[in-house]
């Protein structure tokens, strides 16, 4: 009896064998691309009025579940405003000048882009334009976000001179944070930092690699550089993975090593390691200096050998507990996934990164994180976290994540040369 068996499995395995390899459909991509599509017409419309931007879905922390994640009692643990009761499981909106405002019309633009449908198009440039105050504005390092992902979708797809000058004005504010003692663009203004530097802030150079290309002014690719390098010196540990804020006295020497986001101060938060990879990876990109795409791989290695999930989407930080309860992180995945997918046409080696960000994406189009249509507050991935530490959108959508999402199936398809038809 067990040699029959063994003789049909064998017969079964050596007829599989012989059929022809199943053509990929990216039945997946179409599915995630149809959501997106859907999901982001059905916001804009219904957010149109408001003059705002949908950032999240309202969510609180319970303070058993946080002093667990975070290892800390609930006298260390630190708790933003919480929203009203009514407000829960309720569109978060945001103005302008919040640092996530740009994602919502750069989704629209990588949507168009990917769909061609002319409607996108048409609300792209509307939510684009509300951002237009942004332009005097420099309150903050999260420019680079919010006018790059912005306009400068924009003035890859519709180009005009207003979008070249509202551009040029963004990074004219954002290099009047660069401090040259230091060596680094100022971050934050709040908290009691001398000088705060978060490896998000790897993420605002390419506003500055755009403008100078444009310009063919080169005073803002290098401050772009020396931030990175300073960057480089100062926030990563050994084992590659990085603080989150590296503060600075006036004299360049660093204040402290913190975490804000993250679960303490020697963990490696999830979105911060994605940060930091895309960065470097945008780095090299730009000047080719392999002293960037040494860090770039450095991170890529250490994220796929920390990821303890079997679906490449990480939990919050590679060092919160590991457990069924333990939130994960759309946002953070696909942000990799992006920079997988730039950084495997940037080395021989890059089919290995580019496996890994496919793993990520099917990961996200499936019905474990794509949204149906009509829910999910009209977002379209699921399961993100803002800022833990601060109890504040926890397994949420998210729309960066959302953002990265789309941009990192637009380079999917363009560096697989797929037909979608
Ligand atoms: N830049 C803030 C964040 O990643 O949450």
């Amino acid at each position: 009896m067990k040699k029959e068996l063994t003789l049909v499995a064998l017969t079964t395995l050596a007829l599989a064998a012989c059929q022809p390899t199943r053509k990929d459909d990216y039945g997946w991509i179409k599915k995630g691309l149809d959501v997106a599509s859907t999901q982001l017409q059905l916001t804009a419309s219904e957010v149109e009025s408001s003059g705002m931007f949908p950032r999240s879905i309202y969510t609180s922390g319970n303070i058993y579940f946080l002093t667990w994640q975070l290892g800390r009692d609930s006298a260390n643990i630190r708790r933003v405003r919480q929203p009203a009761p009514d407000q829960l499981g309720q569109r978060r909106l945001c103005d302008a000048y919040d640092w996530t405002s740009g994602f919502f019309p750069g989704s629209l633009w990588y949507a168009y882009e990917l769909t061609g449908d002319e409607a996108l198009k048409a609300q792209a440039i509307r939510y684009t334009n509300r951002l237009n105050p942004v332009r005097h504005y420099r309150g903050t390092h999260d420019l680079g976000f919010m006018v790059n992902c912005s306009y400068g979708n924009a003035q890859r797809l519709a180009p005009n001179d207003t979008i070249a000058t509202v551009m040029r004005e963004t990074a004219n504010n954002l290099s009047s944070r660069f401090n040259d003692t230091i060596g680094a663009i100022r971050s934050w203004d709040f908290g009691t930092w001398h000088f705060p530097v978060i490896i998000d802030n790897m993420m605002n150079l390419d506003l500055l690699f755009a403008v100078s290309k444009a310009t063919g002014d080169s005073q803002y690719k290098e401050i772009a550089i020396q931030h990175a390098i300073t960057t480089l010196r100062n926030h990563f540990r050994p084992d590659h993975t990085s603080w989150h804020v590296v503060s600075y006295n006036a004299d360049g020497t660093v204040e402290r090593k913190q975490t804000y986001q993250g679960r303490d101060d020697q963990s490696a938060w999830a979105r911060g390691q994605a940060w930091g990879l895309y960065g470097y990876t945008s780095c090299y990109r730009e000047t080719r200096d392999t002293l960037f795409l040494g860090e770039a791989i450095r991170i890529a290695d250490m994220i796929m050998s920390h990821v303890r999930t079997n679906d490449a989407i990480p939990y919050w930080d590679y060092d919160a507990p590991a457990s069924i309860e333990t939130p994960r992180d759309a946002s953070a995945a696909a942000i990799t996934a992006s920079a997988l997918i730039e950084l495997s046409t940037l080395v021989p080696t890059g089919e290995q990164y580019l496996d890994y960000a496919e793993k990520i994406l099917k990961s996200l189009s499936s019905d474990d994180y794509l949204a149906r249509k009509g829910e999910n507050q009209g977002f379209i991935l699921m399961h993100s976290v803002g800022s833990l530490p601060n109890s504040s959108e926890i397994d949420t959508p998210l729309n960066y994540a959302d953002y990265y999402y789309l941009e990192a199936l637009k380079r999917f398809i363009d560096v697989k040369k797929i037909k979608l038809s």
